[in-house]
């Protein structure tokens, strides 16, 4: 067993220096600055784990990364995990880069190759597109090349220990390619799922982050009734969910919902559904009230210290313990404060390619007169408040997003502490 993973990236990379482990891999990407650096030992994005699954697979000689097509024919299993962004403007996927690696792997493909998509994408994209995609290249689709869905679940800051552990759900155009790729999968741990085809394992990925959009609108609706009431909502919260499951799909709020996945999946499903005349009502109030969410935190700023001259905001990424800033709150939060007058400076340990961004958050808030808690980073759970205090302007603020300062010990400091739903 040989195997191509198309596409090096958040989800391409850990895939392929995991699956190196047991088989011979080759990452292709077209992206020929980042096969650089991998080929050079340097990182291309961080993830905790990842470079030492990479350390692990160099010596091995199992793991090869390129950009040479040559060798794709000789990998019985082609995984594609390029990406696949919602186009606003058209209402659909933008399917420059499926279309571009299957055209590659097509000019590549051999009987009894098996075509895996683990790229997020409409339902009906692997029996429809993929396969007509492989009969155009003469050959029959299952007899001759299966076709496999198969949903990527990883959470970024956690992916290579999401790989190894959450379960890997196949659908599949025949026995075989399930066979194959459920082979494939099972060397990275967590059990196999077999769900009768390609279509269902694409609405379940579809499911998982539609549910999780409309459920972030739920719980950050619910951050401001808290406010409004005058309850703590991180209180509220975990008593509601205590030994209570039917709360359990409650989650945690936030200043605003960034990631590639949750702002495109949702609408893609939309889209996917508006063309088979069924309207999905949630999608939009969830949008409306997550997309609120930065100017609601840049509002309570403006609210506690319209005056503030120099402002930090801790972390750019979208999420902790990634570099990723794809749709991240943090610049639509700094933009706003911007607006008035205040000189805003952004800090993350992660993010080293975004010019202007502070690493050391103790260097942000010198001189600082509030402090804005964006990104739930460990290193933030942490923070010597002590230090922090003694670097900020005498009447320091923290407007916590996050829940993730204690709250008493930071008033006891002599902060000014507010957090999102618990004023
Ligand atoms: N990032 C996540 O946490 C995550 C989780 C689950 C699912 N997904 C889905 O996985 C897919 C990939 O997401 P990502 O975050 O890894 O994207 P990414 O942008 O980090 O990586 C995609 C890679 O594909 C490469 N590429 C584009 N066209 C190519 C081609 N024709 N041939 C070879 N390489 C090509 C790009 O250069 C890039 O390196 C998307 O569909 C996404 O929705 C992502």
């Amino acid at each position: 067993m040989k195997i191509a993973v198309i596409g090096i990236g958040y989800v391409g990379l850990p895939l392929a220096a995991l699956l190196s482990e047991k088989f011979d891999v080759l990452g292709f990407d077209i992206d020929a600055k980042k096969i650089a650096k991998l080929n050079a030992g340097e990182e291309t994005l961080k993830e905790p784990g990842l470079k030492e699954a990479l350390d692990n697979a160099r010596p091995t000689g199992r793991l090869k990364f390129t950009t040479s097509q040559d060798e794709i024919t000789d990998c019985n299993v082609k995984i594609i995990s390029v990406g696949t962004p919602y186009d606003e403007s058209k209402n659909d996927v933008d399917y420059t880069f499926l279309d571009s690696a299957l055209e590659i792997i097509c000019k590549h493909l051999r009987k009894g190759d098996v075509v895996a998509l683990k790229s997020t994408v409409p339902v009906g994209t692997t029996s429809s597109r993929v396969a007509k995609a492989i009969s155009s290249h003469g050959f029959k689709v299952p007899e001759d090349v299966g076709v496999v869905f198969s949903p990527e679940r990883i959470v970024e800051g956690q992916a290579v220990r999401d790989f190894k552990a959450l379960p890997k759900i196949i659908g599949a155009s025949d026995d075989r390619s399930f066979q194959v790729f459920s082979t494939v999968l099972s060397v990275l741990g967590g059990k196999i799922i077999k769900v009768s085809n390609p279509e269902t394992a694409e609405l379940i990925k579809m499911t998982d982050n539609y549910a999780r959009f409309a459920f972030l609108g739920i719980t950050n609706e619910l951050a401001l009734a808290s406010e409004k009431f005058g309850v703590d909502v991180m209180e509220m919260l975990k008593a509601a969910k205590e030994d209570y499951p039917r709360n359990s799909g409650l989650l945690v709020p936030g200043p605003g919902v960034g990631g590639s996945c949750l702002n495109k999946d949702p609408f893609i499903l939309k889209s996917n559904l508006d063309k088979m005349g069924l309207s999905l009502k949630m999608v939009d109030a969830a949008k409306q009230i997550n997309s609120y969410m930065p100017t609601h935190i840049s509002e309570m700023v403006k609210h506690y210290r319209n005056d503030a001259k120099v402002i930090a905001i801790a972390g750019v990424a979208f999420k902790g313990e990634t570099d990723d800033t794809r749709f991240t709150p943090s610049f639509k939060i700094k933009d706003e404060l911007k607006v008035g007058g205040a000189a805003v400076r952004l800090s993350d340990p992660f993010v080293n390619y975004v010019p202007g961004v502070i690493p050391d958050i103790y260097e942000a808030v010198r001189g600082a007169e509030v402090l804005v808690i964006v990104t739930d980073h460990n290193e933030y759970k942490s923070l010597d408040l002590e230090r922090i205090k003694s670097l900020m302007n005498s009447k320091p603020l923290i407007i916590d997003t996050r829940a993730l300062i204690p709250r008493d010990k930071a008033k006891a400091l002599g902060f000014e502490y507010h957090g999102l739903g618990r004023l």
